[in-house]
C-alpha cells in the first residue's frame, strides 16, 4: 500500500519540504521552508493542515527559529482550533527550559505522531466488519499526520489486515479536504473510495448504505466533546438517527484536559471568500454577509466510541477521558 507523506526534512541543511495541500489533487509539488515566519504562512494558508500535522509543523518552527522563545508565542496562535499546535509548543518550550536538542524534540514529535497513528489503526481496524462501508469527513489521512492517518489510519490498518472496507468520502465544504484530499490519499493507497456531497449523507446513511463513521479531531474537551471540521455534527447527528456507529479517532495529544467541554474551544473562522470565490470561481454575490466557521462541535453523548493511540474508550464520559492523560 503506498501512502503519502506529507513532510521531508532535512537536518543539515536546516530545512523542512512539506507537500503543498493547496495544489493537491491536481499537482504534486512540494515547497521548502527554512524559518517560522514561512511555516506560520503555511499553516494559516492550508498548505499544512490537519490537527497532528500542524502539531508537528509548528514543533519545526520553533527548531528553524533563530530566536524560538520569542516566536512561540505567535506559532501556536497561528490556528486556534486544533491544540495539537500549541501543544506541540508547549514541548519545545519544555525542551528548551531543559537544554535539550530542538530538532530531536521536533523529530520525535513528528515520529511519535506516525507511531500513535498506527495505534489508532490497530485499535480502530477491530471494531469495523469484515466487509464495510465506512464514511469520513474531511482529512484525517497520512496527509493531516505526521504520516498513516488517524480515521484514514483505521481504514488503512483494516484493509492492510484484510478487511473489505469501502470508504465514503464527504466533499467537505467550502474548502473540500475530502475531495482534493482524501479521495486523492485513498486512491493513491488503492482502496475503494466514492465521494458524495456533504448533503447526500442523512439519506445514505437512511438506506442503510453506512456501517460506521470514523473521523479525526482538532480537540477533544475534558467532556469527551469534539472539535472537527464543520460538518462532522451533522454527521454525527444524522449517524445517531440511523443507528450508525460515530467513532472519532485521535491521538493523546488532540486532548485538551484544561477545556471542560465544547463549548471552551475556541471555532476558527475563515475568510468570506472561501465561501463565495471559492478557488477562483465566484459562485455567490459581491458584498454578500458570510458566516464561515472552519470547524464544530460534536457532543460526547454523540460518540460512540473515541479511538486512542492507547486504546478505544466504550464510553464517553469526563473521568474516562481525563484518565487517558492527555496534554
Ligand atoms: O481545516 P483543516 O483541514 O486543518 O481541518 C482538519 C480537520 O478537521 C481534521 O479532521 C482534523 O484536524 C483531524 S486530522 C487527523
Amino acid at each position: 500500500m503506498e501512502i503519502v507523506r506529507p513532510f521531508r526534512v532535512d537536518s543539515a541543511a536546516r530545512r523542512v519540504e512539506i507537500l503543498d495541500q493547496t495544489r493537491l489533487p491536481g499537482e504534486q509539488v512540494w515547497i521548502t521552508l527554512k524559518d517560522p515566519a514561512q511555516i506560520i504562512e503555511a499553516i494559516q494558508s492550508l498548505r499544512v493542515r490537519g490537527a497532528p500535522a500542524i502539531g508537528v509543523a509548528g514543533a519545526y518552527a520553533m527548531w528553524l527559529a533563530d530566536d524560538p522563545l520569542g516566536w512561540a508565542a505567535r506559532i501556536a496562535a497561528a490556528r486556534p482550533t486544533a491544540v495539537n499546535l500549541s501543544w506541540a509548543v508547549d514541548r519545545m518550550l519544555r525542551c528548551i527550559s531543559r537544554g535539550g536538542d530542538l530538532f530531536a524534540e521536533a523529530d520525535a514529535i513528528r515520529e511519535e505522531d506516525e507511531a500513535a497513528c498506527h495505534a489508532i489503526g490497530r485499535y480502530g481496524a477491530a471494531l469495523l466488519g469484515q466487509t464495510s462501508s465506512v464514511l469520513t469527513h474531511c482529512n484525517a489521512g497520512s496527509l493531516a499526520t505526521a504520516g498513516y492517518g488517524t480515521a484514514l489510519g483505521v481504514i488503512y490498518a483494516a484493509v492492510e489486515g484484510g478487511k473489505s472496507i469501502a470508504v465514503i468520502a464527504c466533499e467537505t465544504r467550502p474548502l473540500l479536504q475530502g475531495a482534493r484530499l482524501t479521495a486523492y490519499e485513498l486512491q493513491h493507497a488503492g482502496v475503494d473510495v466514492t465521494l458524495i456531497a456533504d448533503s447526500v449523507t442523512a439519506s445514505l446513511m437512511a438506506s442503510g448504505r453506512v456501517d460506521a463513521v470514523v473521523v479525526g479531531a482538532d480537540r477533544i474537551a475534558r467532556n469527551g466533546d469534539v472539535a472537527n471540521k464543520i460538518g462532522t455534527y451533522a454527521v454525527a447527528l444524522a449517524a445517531r438517527a440511523h443507528d450508525v456507529p460515530f467513532y472519532v479517532a485521535a491521538p493523546r495529544s488532540t486532548f485538551d484536559l484544561n477545556c471542560p467541554n465544547g463549548a471552551a474551544i475556541p471555532i476558527e473562522e475563515r475568510s468570506a471568500a472561501e465561501v463565495t470565490e471559492g478557488f477562483g470561481v465566484r459562485t455567490a454575490p459581491e458584498g454578500v454577509c458570510v458566516y464561515s466557521p472552519a470547524f464544530d462541535i460534536t457532543p460526547a453523548a454523540l460518540v460512540t466510541s473515541l479511538i486512542v493511540d492507547t486504546g478505544v474508550i466504550p464510553a464517553v464520559e469526563a473521568e474516562i477521558v481525563a484518565a487517558i492523560g492527555g496534554s
